[in-house]
């Protein structure tokens, strides 16, 4: 990783060097140093509604079982067991215990371990020391993030004023009604960056260029989240025809969030969208788009669903021809460093400082 001075004036910064995107030994720093100490996604509530239920995901390469407990209380722990490091949960669904799948230890919910099949003569070993490994679970809205570093500030003070700002739209009985994977050849910077700024809107998404009002986009950050505000223009009986968003009437406004590292709200016509930036490995990235609305939904939400899904494909499908240009250029070690616009790319800038910091 080259060394430079990473500017906090974005007026006279130059951009984060090439070799922060195309080096592969960056993944693991990140990975340490940013993913492993801030609240990473884990799972949707809907499937952790009951006592009994689990689902083991893969948060960042690390396997974790999310599990609501006898008493309802909701419990994260490493999918470690702590007999040889096989795995004590599989997928998801409703159980009272864990068994790991390689000899068999059984846990409880609560991550004691209760029976050690044909352990007897094993010396100095006391069930109580080898528990499941916990990890910090927090729940916003319908959403449970995991977090592996116990000094982490705590999730909602990471949100800040996201819930307050969004309290109108009762996330708490959203659930999750569709899932779209993209896969970008990219580093997961490249991504975050095109999402972090307007300026290409005009040239590159002639289609959204259309809806929004770009000369009042604009991007507000705070300590660990930016916001894009982007009012969608009212629409006109003449050009209503070519519009999607005609259902957003009057008031109706459109929020955009953005959480470090890589976690993305967007709310529009009464759903919320979410995104998740996984990194593969550092020249390939999952981003997984999940769409959230209120049981059962109306005909209109409905509706709404499937043409935010069309545009949000269209839109995706420009951004991800962007990224992967950006990511062969990179590559190429002609180009080190640019500039940023200062009156459209402080979003960047922000996240930029955020890696700066993270990384020392
Ligand atoms: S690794 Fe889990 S019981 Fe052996
Ligand atoms: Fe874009």
């Amino acid at each position: 990783m080259q060394n430079f001075k990473f500017q906090t004036d974005l007026a006279v910064a130059d951009t984060i060097p090439a070799s922060w995107y195309t080096d592969p030994n960056m993944l693991a720093r990140e990975k340490t140093a940013i993913f492993n100490k801030t609240w990473q996604f884990a799972a949707s509530l809907d499937q952790l509604r009951f006592p009994g239920n689990y689902v083991a995901v893969d948060v960042m390469g690390t396997p974790v079982v999310v599990t609501r407990d006898a008493n309802g209380q909701l419990r994260a722990f490493y999918n470690i067991c702590r007999h040889r490091a096989g795995v004590v949960a599989r997928g998801a669904g409703n159980r009272k215990s864990f068994q790991c799948q390689y000899h068999g230890w059984l846990y409880g919910l609560d991550g004691c371990l209760r029976t050690t099949p044909e352990f007897e003569g094993v010396q100095n070993f006391r069930k109580e020391d080898f528990g499941l490994m916990p990890i910090r679970v927090e729940t916003w809205g319908p959403f449970a993030f995991v977090n592996m570093d116990n000094n982490a500030p705590p999730l909602l003070e990471v949100l800040g004023k996201i819930p307050e700002e969004t309290a109108q739209f009762n996330f708490d009985g959203m659930r999750k009604m569709k899932r779209m994977d993209y896969y970008v050849n990219a580093n997961w910077k490249i991504y975050i960056d095109n999402y972090l700024e307007g300026y290409h809107v005009p040239i590159a998404h002639p289609g959204l260029f259309k809806e929004l009002d770009y000369e009042q986009y604009r991007v507000d950050t705070y300590r660990y989240y930016s916001s894009q505000y982007a009012p969608i223009r009212p629409v006109r009986t003449e050009d209503a025809a070519g519009r999607v968003y005609t259902a957003l009437q009057g008031d109706d406004k459109a929020f955009y969030y953005w959480i470090f590292p890589n976690f993305m709200l967007n709310i529009y016509l009464g759903m919320l969208q979410i995104n998740i930036i996984v990194p593969i490995s550092h020249d390939r990235t999952l981003t997984i788009f999940e769409w959230y609305f209120s049981d059962p939904g109306t005909p209109d939400t409905w509706n709404n669903l499937q043409s935010s899904i069309d545009f949000s494909d269209e839109i995706q499908k420009e951004d991800i021809e962007l990224c992967e240009d950006v990511w062969r250029n990179m590559q190429t070690g002609v180009y080190s460093q640019g500039r940023y616009c200062v009156k459209r790319e402080n979003g960047v800038h922000h996240f930029h400082s955020l890696l700066a910091e993270a990384l020392g």
